[in-house]
């Protein structure tokens, strides 16, 4: 069972799909903590509500990013988190929390990497006009959503579109390939070499 921590800033809805992926027994895994950097995130009375230990941890408490990630990491560690999932957390992270985790930190995006990084991710793929986007699931590095990629989902771009109804289309394929990707995870199927990742057959 892969010992989960997740970080959050918001709404939450992917940490949700994470656990009723887990109730339907389609994921392996324990989420041990959620933490937030953000008082009001959703995400933390989405955790209490299960019974999960939920820690807003403030930025304004600590000098550097550095500083910050060091004290979540030590949080989560603590809990027992092997593995962490940034789940809708609208900051980068520093190799203070990536090392502690031994590369083991996955994000998902809203946008077909390495299209359209960064914040907004829906609203620029309809600025640029692509008649395609989605979503992906990447191993998380030093950089603006730059690590190796586990897993993407494709979803067209339709006529009338608007920033909501876009983000809606994919925030659904989002639910759908994080826990599956989270699931590779947990059975060990998953190497990177270089930027590539290989996933192993089901045995
Ligand atoms: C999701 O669409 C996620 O892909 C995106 O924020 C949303 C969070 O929703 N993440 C990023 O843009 C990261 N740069 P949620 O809080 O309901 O899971």
């Amino acid at each position: 069972t892969l010992q989960l921590a997740v970080m959050a800033s918001g709404r939450g809805s992917n940490l949700q799909a994470v656990i009723e992926a887990i109730d339907a027994g389609r994921l392996d895994a324990h989420v041990v903590m959620v933490l937030a950097n953000k008082a009001d995130a959703y995400a933390l009375t989405r955790a209490k509500e299960r019974g999960i230990p939920a820690v807003f941890l403030d930025p304004k408490a600590y000098g550097t990013r550095e500083d910050y990630d060091r004290a979540a990491a030590a949080q989560l560690r603590q809990a027992g988190a092997e593995a962490l999932l940034l789940a809708g957390y609208m900051r980068i992270v520093t190799a203070s929390l990536i090392n502690a985790f031994a590369g083991r930190v996955l994000n998902i995006h809203p946008s077909l990497l390495p299209s359209f990084p960064g914040l907004h991710a829906q609203r620029q793929a309809l600025d640029y006009g692509v008649r395609y986007s989605g979503c992906t699931v990447h191993f998380v590095d030093e950089g603006l959503d730059s690590g190796p990629i586990i897993c993407q989902a494709v979803v067209p771009v339709e006529p009338g579109d608007t920033e909501a109804t876009l983000a809606a289309r994919i925030l659904t394929e989002e639910h759908r390939i994080l826990p599956e990707a989270l699931q590779l995870i947990a059975q060990g199927r998953v190497t990177v070499t270089g930027r590539r990742v290989e996933i192993q057959p089901a045995q």
